[in-house]
Formats: structure tokens, C-alpha cells, sequence
């Protein structure tokens, strides 16, 4: 799978040990410093739990040795009967059609293999990765049905993975990306249900966490198409998700990560062929200036609701980026910050909502794109990151090259 490449590549810059190369090397803990060493997530298939093709659904788990349980639900958008509006963004998009989708990554849990090891941020188990949460218990539920998680997950179907995990846990954190972040908002209440049956007395504190759930996709009318034809299939509405009317609804603590300059948000959604998933510098001013304009009216909308969730928290980063929390470099990086000074990484913010430590959780750039310089790919003089574009440029062809193994690698 992608991340394998991306997390060695992380794990050289944090290592210092120049001969470290190759994926056995990456899992050797380097000397006195028993924090640095990531431990595999292992497969588990979960029962009456079906991909696309009619294999077992499946997840990776991490034992951990505290009270946490992270249940993470994977992203992946959507598959449709004829994509081809969407096949010139390649597989970024994440609009496939469904004949395609069956024999991919994303809709068949065949050659998946038994240890996942490149797992990063939050399903990270060093302390490079993932500090705080390092020893939690987690669950890395792999999304492969092509339909939102709508299918293939159930509340019987989450009691089951949950009683896979040996543990009662205090506190449960339901994190999920894109189409993982919208099952569980269009699902809470079953999850919840689900947890208060299967521990009965109990007392769980439950906590969502969603990482790139916010776009406005009311100016395509083909990705409105696109997702309409999915929630006409499973049977919700298209107001269910995207919205901010469905996110009032969810009565648990919530704490939302948002890229401000998404790039499926600005490239796929609005077409900006300037963003090149990288940074801004390609744009006109006149681009720049209708960016900004749809970066400020999703962040006002962010924060309103912040006003009213007043227990919930918000980390938006002035970043061009998009899925922040399962990528060491944007959950417990210097170069990722709000603000962008010491302090603001988006793990630590994370952890002070988890356990109520201070007063402010709702944590925005007000700077535009370049100005939260760490992140924003840009030096003072104009020039690009060598680094961080290296990084991102990397995660982009190893992706897409992954995608179109035969052979799945993880
Ligand atoms: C991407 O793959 C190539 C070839 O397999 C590898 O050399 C490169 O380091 C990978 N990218 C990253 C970010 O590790
Ligand atoms: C389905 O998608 C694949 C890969 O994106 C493409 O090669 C194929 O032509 C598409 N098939 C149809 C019927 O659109
Ligand atoms: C997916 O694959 C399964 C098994 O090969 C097949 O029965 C099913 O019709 C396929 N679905 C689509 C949409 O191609």
C-alpha cells in the first residue's frame, strides 16, 4: 500500500541513520530510544462484513496497553456506473466506476496482506508518529465497498469489531476520513447504541473525530450527480452529507481537522488546475482571489458551528492538503501548526480537547495560503519546499502507482 514508501521516507527524516533503506531497516528500533519503534497493525476479517466482489470486509488492529479504543473509519469516495466526467483526474478523483472499482484496493480485501507497517498519525504506535496516543488500542477498519461504508458496516457488524478487541475501553474514539468522517455522522447514534449494548453498565465516554469531511460541492453539478447516484442507492439523502445540517445533528463531542485549501475541494470540486496538490504559486490573482473566496465561506460556516457545538473542537490549517490524521507529517509534524509557531500541532490540540484541558478548542489560520509559511510549501523568497515537495510529490506517484498494482502491497 502507499503508505509504506511515505513512512520509510518519514522515518529517514526523523531517524539520522543514513543507512536506514529498506522496510526491515524501518522496522528495527534504533538504539535507546524504544519510542521510535513501529509496531505492525494486524488483520482481522470482520464477520458478515462484505466488499464490493463479496470478499470478507476486513480491519488492522494494534493491542495497545491503555484504556483507548480508536476505531478508525478509512475514506475513498465513491464508485459510480460511468465515470468518465472524472477520468482525467486519474484515481484522484475518488469517483470511480464500479466495474473497476471491484478489482481494486477499494472494493476487494483480496491480497491484503496479514501486517500492515506503515501506519502513521493516528494509527501511528511511536512516539514520532503519534505521541500521545501511541498506546492506544486501535482498529483500522478498511473501507472496500464502494458505497460510503453504507454496505459493508452495520451496527452488528461494529459490535463485532469491537468484541474483536481485548479491552473494555473508558473512552472510545470514533475517527474517520472523507466518506469515513460521513458514516459516522450519519451514523452515530447506531455506533453508539452499538457500544452501550455490547458493554452494557459500562460507562464509555464516546468522542468523534473527522478529518476532511467539510466541502461544498454545490457548484459541480457532475460530483453532485456523481454522490447523488450513491445516496439514492443506500438509500439517504444527499443533504446527509456535506452538510453542515447533518453535522448539527451529531450530539457527541466532535473535533473537526480541516485543510483550508483542500485540494480535492479546490482542484476536483472547482477545477483549479493551478493547485497541482502542492501548493498556490501556480494560480492567477484572479484565481487566487476566488480560492480565497471559497476558503473564507467554508471556514465562517466552521465556525459558526463551532458557536453552537460548544464542546466541540476545530483544527484548520492554512495548508494545501487533504486527510490529516493518518499522516505523520500532519498529526505530529513542526511543519504542520495552528498557528504556526510552536505549540499548535494538531495531535497535541487534539489530545487538550480529549481530555479537557484548557478553554479554547476551536484552533483556525487567519492567515491566507502562504503565510502559515511550515506548511505552505513556499520560502519566504518564493521558492518552494525542496522537502515537503519532495514529500508530497512522492505520496502522489506512489499512490497512484499503487493503485495500479495487481498485487496489493501494503
Ligand atoms: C516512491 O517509490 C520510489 C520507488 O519505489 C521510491 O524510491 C521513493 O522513495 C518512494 N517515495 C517515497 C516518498 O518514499
Ligand atoms: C472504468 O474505469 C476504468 C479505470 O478508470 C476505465 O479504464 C474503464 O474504461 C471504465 N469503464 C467504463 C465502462 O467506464
Ligand atoms: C464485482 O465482482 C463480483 C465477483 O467477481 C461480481 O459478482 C460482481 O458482479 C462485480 N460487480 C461489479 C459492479 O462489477
Amino acid at each position: 500500500m502507499f503508505f509504506v514508501y511515505f513512512a520509510s521516507f518519514l522515518y529517514l527524516l526523523a531517524a539520522q541513520d543514513e543507512n536506514v533503506d529498506d522496510d526491515d531497516e524501518f522496522l528495527k528500533p534504533p538504539p535507546d530510544d524504544e519510542g521510535s519503534f513501529a509496531h505492525p497493525l494486524h488483520r482481522t476479517y470482520l464477520e458478515d462484513s462484505y466488499c464490493m466482489d463479496g470478499t470478507q470486509a476486513a480491519a488492522y488492529v494494534y493491542e495497545g496497553s491503555t484504556d483507548d479504543l480508536i476505531m478508525y473509519f478509512y475514506s475513498g469516495g465513491i464508485c459510480i456506473s460511468d465515470n468518465t466526467k472524472f477520468l482525467k483526474y486519474g484515481d484522484y478523483a475518488y469517483i470511480d466506476n464500479c466495474t473497476h472499482r471491484n478489482t481494486t484496493f477499494y472494493g476487494t480485501s483480496n491480497g491484503y496482506p496479514e501486517e500492515f507497517n506503515a501506519n502513521q498519525g493516528l494509527m501511528g504506535n511511536n512516539k514520532y508518529q503519534n505521541f500521545h496516543l501511541r498506546k492506544a488500542h486501535k482498529m483500522f477498519l478498511m473501507y472496500c465497498d464502494g458505497n460510503m461504508w453504507h454496505s459493508q458496516m452495520n451496527s452488528q457488524v461494529f459490535k463485532g469489531a469491537l468484541s474483536q478487541m481485548k479491552l473494555i475501553p473508558k473512552r472510545i474514539i470514533l475517527a474517520g476520513s472523507g466518506v469515513g468522517g460521513w458514516y459516522i455522522i450519519n451514523k452515530y447514534n447506531e455506533l453508539k447504541s452499538a457500544i452501550q449494548e455490547l458493554y452494557q453498565d459500562n460507562d464509555i465516554e464516546l468522542r468523534i473525530l473527522l478529518d476532511s469531511v467539510i466541502f461544498d460541492i454545490s457548484r459541480n453539478q457532475d460530483i453532485i450527480n456523481a454522490y447523488t447516484e450513491v445516496t439514492n442507492r443506500i438509500g439517504i439523502s444527499i443533504n446527509d452529507i456535506f452538510s453542515f445540517d447533518a453535522l448539527l445533528k451529531v450530539d457527541v463531542p466532535t473535533f473537526i481537522v480541516h485543510a483550508q485549501y483542500d485540494w480535492w475541494q479546490l482542484e476536483i470540486n472547482d477545477g483549479f488546475e493551478c493547485i497541482g496538490k502542492i501548493h498556490l504559486d501556480k494560480c492567477t490573482p484572479k484565481e487566487k482571489k476566488q480560492i480565497e473566496k471559497i476558503r473564507l465561506n467554508i471556514l465562517q460556516q466552521l465556525k459558526d458551528l463551532m458557536k453552537i457545538k460548544q464542546d466541540w473542537g476545530l483544527w484548520a490549517i492554512s495548508c494545501v492538503f487533504n486527510e490529516l490524521i493518518i499522516w505523520t507529517e500532519a498529526w505530529n509534524h513542526p511543519k504542520f501548526q495552528v498557528p504556526m509557531i510552536e505549540g499548535g500541532k494538531l495531535s497535541d490540540k487534539f489530545q487538550d480537547w480529549l481530555e479537557n484541558k484548557g478553554d479554547n478548542h476551536v484552533h483556525y489560520d487567519i492567515v491566507s495560503w502562504p503565510d502559515n509559511k511550515p506548511c505552505s510549501n513556499i520560502f519566504h523568497s518564493g521558492k518552494t519546499d525542496p522537502q515537503l515537495d519532495d514529500m508530497i510529490k512522492n505520496y502522489e506517484i506512489n499512490e497512484s502507482r499503487r493503485k495500479r498494482e495487481e498485487k496489493y502491497d501494503l
